[in-house]
């Protein structure tokens, strides 16, 4: 017979949901915005004449990481830096497939040290395989592993010739997307994976963000992707992070939510007003140590 549960009226789009979304446990590396401030801008986002609070940014950083806790992952923390603001941009210094370790070299002086640290970090947790980039590559914010592919963003930070080093380190097919607008400058804040389990491997993503090649490229290998629009984009929306079934993601990106939540996902909405002055958002702060 029927459950309460079962009686109970269901949003049209709901009923309509055939998959079960299944969570996968995860391992994150993440860096407290201990030393945080805007005191440079090498993105649009970036204003050092404008008021940044260090203290809501701690508090914003820990409601993550608590997210994440509480949906049963784990999380590994490594030490911030003095004088490496941006160093709460774990995503930005390391790639992990399989537990090769790809590490970053950054576009801009004022991040430049950042990687020497993550470096260390890798190497003192039990990672044998790590290669230091060649070319510029901020890592996760162009990287992204969708399960069978790695996709890789170019045309603000991330070189083309970094792509071809990270399929012969990492030893995983590379598809290279161009990225066109300077506010949606890594590829993390334009796509990003909902299901990396599965023979397809479900995406997002904002299609003004890339080239109209790149765009073709997205429509031919992921047909069935969620399409975020306008207002998502605006609050760097598609900079989520999913575990298969939770989706986290900017509070303020509403639409977005209601879209993963039509494909059977379960959003989680987490407020990143502070971190994003720096251009930032959830899965900025989140690198995906994949063991
Ligand atoms: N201020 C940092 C930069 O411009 C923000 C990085 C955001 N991280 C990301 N994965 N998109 O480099």
């Amino acid at each position: 017979g029927a459950t309460p549960s079962q009686v109970l009226p269901q949003p049209a789009e709901r009923r309509s949901t055939t998959t079960d979304r299944q969570e996968t446990p995860r391992r994150y590396l993440m860096c407290p915005p201990a030393h945080f401030e805007v005191s440079y801008a090498i993105n649009p986002w970036m204003d050092p004449a404008a008021p940044v609070s260090r203290e809501r940014a701690l508090d914003q950083w820990h409601a993550l990481r608590r997210v994440y806790e509480g949906l049963g992952h784990r999380v590994e923390v490594i030490d911030p830096v003095e004088g490496l603001p941006d160093m709460v941009f774990a995503a930005n210094s390391g790639t992990v497939v399989g537990g090769r370790v790809l590490g970053a070299r950054f576009r801009s002086a004022e991040r430049a040290d950042e990687a020497a640290h993550y470096r260390r970090w890798f190497e003192a947790n039990g990672y044998a395989d790590v290669t230091m980039p060649v070319h510029v590559n901020e890592a996760e914010g162009d990287l992204t592993w969708t399960g069978r592919l790695l996709l890789a963003g170019t045309g603000f930070r991330t070189e083309l010739a970094a792509h071809a080093e990270a399929q012969e380190a990492l030893g995983v097919p590379v598809v290279s997307l161009r990225l066109v607008d300077p506010r949606l400058y890594h590829l993390d804040t334009a796509l990003f994976v909902l299901d990396d389990q599965g023979p397809d491997p479900l995406i997002a993503y904002y299609p003004p963000a890339f080239s109209p090649g790149s765009r073709q490229v997205l429509e031919r290998l992921f047909p069935d992707a969620v399409i975020a629009d306008d207002t998502d984009a605006r609050c760097l929306g598609l900079n989520g992070v999913s575990d298969g079934r939770h989706v986290v993601l900017p509070l303020e990106a509403t639409n977005l939510a209601a879209r993963v939540a039509l494909r059977g996902f379960d959003p989680v909405l987490v407020d990143v007003s502070e971190l994003r002055k720096a251009g930032g958002g959830p899965k900025c702060c989140t690198m995906e140590l994949r063991d």
